[in-house]
């Protein structure tokens, strides 16, 4: 098997905490008693890109569970668990010297380069037969496979511009590489697969683009905006890991200081109420005059950057927008303000901007946390250099949150491989009685007991007892 992960003895610790996940993961543990029978993924080689964490490894597991073959790389640089990675690739019945689980090509702290050739690894199948779908968190892996088939196309691979993002440059690299090597192996990926599911709302704006620009080319399904994944994952998930995130980071107080949460969706929404929770003046920014008002009733100070950038002492952007916080605006933060991002890609802070002003000074104080000492002398700290710091700094969303997202995903995967007539190329959500099924399985763990609705009263709200209890416009 081949796989590269950081450190194959850690597999045992991975494996014990796979272990705890599993209990506090019943979703993902019902799908897997239900389709124990029916394997309905046999067949199905996934490539999945996705935070290599100890959830998804659980998640990984419930794909081979049901039958398929996996290959997986991580979505971000940082968020590797090397435990996780380890006792994947280890597997439960196999051991570092005798691995038998899944190839998995992922370690904290990849360089872009690597980064780059990992997302390649796990869509690169022996024998040049797979992957037929892809699991994409941020749409990485969907790119490289987009991109590729493109200028396979156009004959050529495009040279970069010198003021192109770093990152751009890595991946015209990568592919000007790889279709040296296997001339039309990204045409031929794009035939064979079948459909991807995109976990977050970053990646299902670009799935969205690519549509509309008649550029996708496989069908996909929107697992984000399924109500159990967006409404839950980014809000409680990121309710509790902004502060992990924070607390691992810097262990700074949050009590009493100034906290700006730039964006209030989902994300921004659960930040707000978790630094809020910790005992912060919580300031908001927002673009979108509903998201505004929202965040003023829920009782937070509405305002822009520029008023408060020079008072606040912590900062989280929360938009999948770019260029949220500059340059400029960091230089004008107080000493030891602290910089995160808990977005999907690290330009909402413009870190290469920072890098470029003259005399600034980078100063390491641990892995993901830097000081950076302006030529006055005064500094601010940035966490994960950018990138999402719940995931860089801390461990990102627990399990019970992720089984939620997860068991959408499986769901997905079952769906478009198993019905992939039923989708031509398209983005798609779950339909509504899915996303209760995913609630409905998490409720028991929680002691939720259901009222159940008399005939009448169904009947008189126009809904079936069995659901689905809301129209597909009802916005929870
Ligand atoms: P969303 O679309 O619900 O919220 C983003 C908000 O930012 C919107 O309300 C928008 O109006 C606002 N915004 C846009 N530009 C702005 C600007 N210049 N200034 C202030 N506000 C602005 O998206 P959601 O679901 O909250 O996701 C946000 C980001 O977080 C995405 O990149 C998503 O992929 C990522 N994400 C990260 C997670 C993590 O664990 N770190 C988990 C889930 C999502």
């Amino acid at each position: 098997m081949d796989f590269k992960v950081a450190d194959l003895s850690l597999a045992a610790f991975g494996r014990k905490e796979i272990q705890l996940a599993e209990h506090e993961m019943p979703g993902l543990m019902a799908i897997r008693k239900e389709y124990a029978g029916s394997r309905p993924l046999s067949g199905a080689k996934i490539t999945g890109s996705l935070h290599m964490t100890i959830q998804t490894a659980v998640l990984i597991e419930t794909l081979v569970e049901l039958g398929a073959e996996v290959r997986w790389a991580s979505c971000n640089i940082f968020s590797t668990q090397d435990h996780a990675a380890a006792a994947v690739v280890v597997g439960p019945d196999g051991t570092p010297d005798d691995p038998k689980g899944v190839p998995v090509f992922a370690w904290k702290g990849e360089t872009l380069e690597e980064y780059w050739w990992c997302t390649e690894q796990a869509l690169t199948w022996p024998g040049g037969d797979g992957p037929n779908m892809i699991l994409d968190d941020g749409g990485d892996a969907t790119l490289l496979v987009h991109k590729g088939a493109e200028y396979e196309a156009a004959g050529a691979v495009p040279t970069p511009n010198e003021d192109d993002p770093e990152e751009w440059k890595v991946v015209l690299e990568t592919l000007r590489r790889s279709i040296a090597e296997t001339p039309g192996k990204w045409t031929a990926t794009a035939k064979r697969i079948k459909g991807v599911t995109e976990e977050t709302t970053t990646g299902v704006h670009r799935l969205y683009e690519m549509h509309k620009n008649g550029r996708l080319l496989f069908p996909a399904i929107n697992v984000n905006d399924s109500v159990t994944k967006s409404k839950f994952d980014n809000k409680y998930g990121c309710r509790h890991s902004v502060i992990d995130g924070l607390n691992r980071a810097t262990d700074v107080l949050i009590g009493g200081k100034v906290a700006v949460v730039c964006g209030y969706g989902d994300v921004g929404k659960g930040c707000a109420e978790a630094l809020r929770g910790q005992g912060a003046r919580v300031i908001v920014t927002e673009i979108d005059p509903i998201c505004a008002l929202q965040a003023a009733m829920d009782g937070y100070q509405v305002t822009t950057l520029e008023d408060v950038v020079e008072t606040a002492d912590i900062f989280i952007t929360a938009t999948g927008n770019f260029n949220i916080i500059t340059a400029e605006h960091m230089a004008r933060m107080k000493h030891q303000a602290i910089v995160g991002n808990i977005g999907h890609f690290d330009n909402e802070i413009d870190m290469a901007g920072l890098a470029k002003i003259p005399g600034i000074k980078r100063v390491n104080i641990k892995p993901q946390v830097d000081e950076w000492v302006f030529p006055d002398g005064h500094s601010i700290i940035v966490l994960a250099e950018g990138r999402l710091m719940n995931l860089g700094c801390a461990t990102g969303h627990p399990s019970f949150v992720m089984s939620n997202s997860f068991t959408n995903q499986v769901i997905a995967q079952i769906e478009l491989f198993t019905k992939t007539e039923s989708y031509p190329v398209g983005v798609y959500r779950l339909p509504k009685h899915l996303d209760e099924k995913v609630a409905r399985l998490h409720l028991d763990a929680l002691g939720v007991k259901l009222t159940k609705l008399t005939k009448e009263q169904a009947e008189y709200i126009g809904v079936d007892i069995e659901g689905p209890y809301k129209p597909d416009h009802y916005r929870y």
